[in-house]
């Protein structure tokens, strides 16, 4: 409260004690600590560059600000939220500690600009942190689907038996899925890594600025091109939010598969018992809420896309104090992504298949009916007439509760004469999931060479 604020020249009045919490974000923003001190660092350069700061003053600046990152990682720089923000937090500290050079350290420069560039950098960072996990669950699904290139499972659609695929082929196709969230996480990067720095408050500074310095000092692309945008965009914030999103619901889903696949119903994986958990009334449960949480946290990550939507749809031009708010989105969106990632490497790791089981389910509800019109075809039948003959020959199977390769060439030829004896070989699971090894194929030779391509791509 009585803290002297450093932007207070122009007030008489202390500020009221409810304004000065619900104002302040350094609880939140804190996070951004060491590397706002290093961005200060950068822009010390700057000044000293363009003869604001001379080289005595400089160094103090540098060294200080080396001790307040020692401090911050050491958790013990003091934060004040009097002193609102992360930000003013540091300045503050690093004047208290060498004087007055400190105290210019803010020329050609403004919060605005400041929070832009270091929540840049911080979001960079984590998102190559992000990236990093991401590639290790890839590995670990290729380790699992190499050991499943035969497991053959129910492919289903609708929820319902439809073809026969192999496990590996399955597990590949959530491969596919984080391929594509790395590949959104490297556009993203690519355009988020721009330097707002020099924008100021929002028409740039008079003072005659290097901007390159500061560009190149924290590593980033190039520098932005209009100060305006530079100090109110949060594209960078909402596109990462919607790529967590995207990874989110690929998680989510694979673990209702998970949940699905362990239930009694079903009976096709296990899980080691270090991965579940059981209930404090029923025990006999072993519950998978691994699964069922990350399922769950998706919801959260999701409600953090639209409420960065939301914060940015009513701001005019340029910066605006709504911005504040983006950070505890983003930030609980990101850990809440990375710890759900680490969580499904677990569970992808500790999934055990039950190969019988699947097998069994995979044999029901005439799933190699596509393949019998399939070999009609082959045998100069027009497909929709294949189609229909076919159905006949389901039918005929329901109505006797026997499956397709239960039915007599007789009863088939009745159907369709084009039927002989080899119809048989098509209509078992091995021939039907073996016949599909184009590229993109379900056949273990398929799946073998999608893997051995995948491994290829991990590896440049
Ligand atoms: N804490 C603020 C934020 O997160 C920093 C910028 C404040 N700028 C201002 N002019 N009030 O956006």
């Amino acid at each position: 409260m009585n803290t002297k604020k450093p932007w207070g020249g122009r007030f008489t009045g202390t500020t009221d004690e409810f304004v000065e919490s619900f104002t302040a974000s350094v609880q939140f923003d804190a996070r951004l600590g060491e590397i706002d001190a290093r961005c200060s660092q950068a822009h010390a350069k700057t000044l000293l560059h363009a003869e604001i700061l001379n080289q005595a003053e400089y160094d103090a600046i540098v060294t200080g600000l080396n001790q307040i990152i020692v401090d911050i990682q050491a958790d013990r720089f003091p934060w004040d939220p009097a002193l609102e923000d992360v930000h003013m937090n540091i300045e503050a500290r690093l004047t208290q500690m060498i004087g007055e050079p400190g105290r210019k350290l803010h020329t050609a420069r403004s919060r605005n600009d400041q929070v832009a560039s270091a929540f840049r950098v911080y979001l960079l960072e984590h998102g190559d942190a992000l990236q990093r996990a991401l590639v290790t669950l890839q590995k670990a699904l290729l380790a699992q689907a190499e050991a499943n290139i035969d497991t053959i499972m129910p492919g289903f659609t609708h929820l319902q038996n439809a073809q026969p695929i192999t496990f590996g082929h399955h597990l590949m196709a959530w491969f596919e899925m984080v391929e594509r969230d790395v590949s959104r996480l490297k556009d993203w990067q690519h355009r988020t890594n721009v330097s707002p720095m020099g924008s100021a408050a929002l028409a740039g500074t008079s003072f005659p600025i290097d901007r390159q310095i500061f560009k190149d000092a924290m590593k980033f692309r190039e520098i932005s091109r209009n100060s305006l945008d530079s100090v109110s965009d949060r594209d960078f914030v909402i596109e990462l939010a919607s790529i967590l999103s995207l990874i989110m619901v690929h998680l989510s889903r694979w673990c209702e598969e998970v949940i699905l696949w362990i239930s009694p119903a079903f009976k096709f994986v296990d899980l080691p018992d270090e991965l579940c958990t059981g209930s404090s009334i029923m025990p006999q449960k072993k519950n998978p809420d691994v699964a069922e949480l990350v399922r769950g946290k998706s919801g959260r990550v999701l409600g953090h896309l639209q409420s960065l939507l939301l914060l940015m749809k009513g701001q005019p031009l340029a910066y605006n104090r709504d911005n504040q708010e983006d950070k505890e989105a983003v930030f609980d969106a990101l850990d809440t992504t990375a710890q759900c990632v680490a969580a499904m490497q677990l569970l992808i790791e500790g999934l055990e298949p039950n190969r019988e089981k699947m097998l069994e389910l995979a044999a029901q509800g005439h799933p190699t009916a596509t393949d019998m019109a399939d070999w009609l075809v082959r045998h100069d039948v027009p497909f929709r007439t294949a189609h229909e003959s076919c159905g006949n020959a389901v039918a005929l199977a329901d109505s006797r509760g026997i499956e397709l390769h239960d039915l007599k060439l007789a009863e088939l030829q009745e159907i369709n004469p084009a039927f002989d004896e080899s119809i048989y070989e098509c209509l078992t699971l091995d021939g039907s999931v073996r016949s599909r090894r184009h590229p993109g194929g379900t056949a273990p030779e398929a799946v073998k060479q999608a893997i051995a391509q995948a491994k290829l791509r991990l590896s440049q």
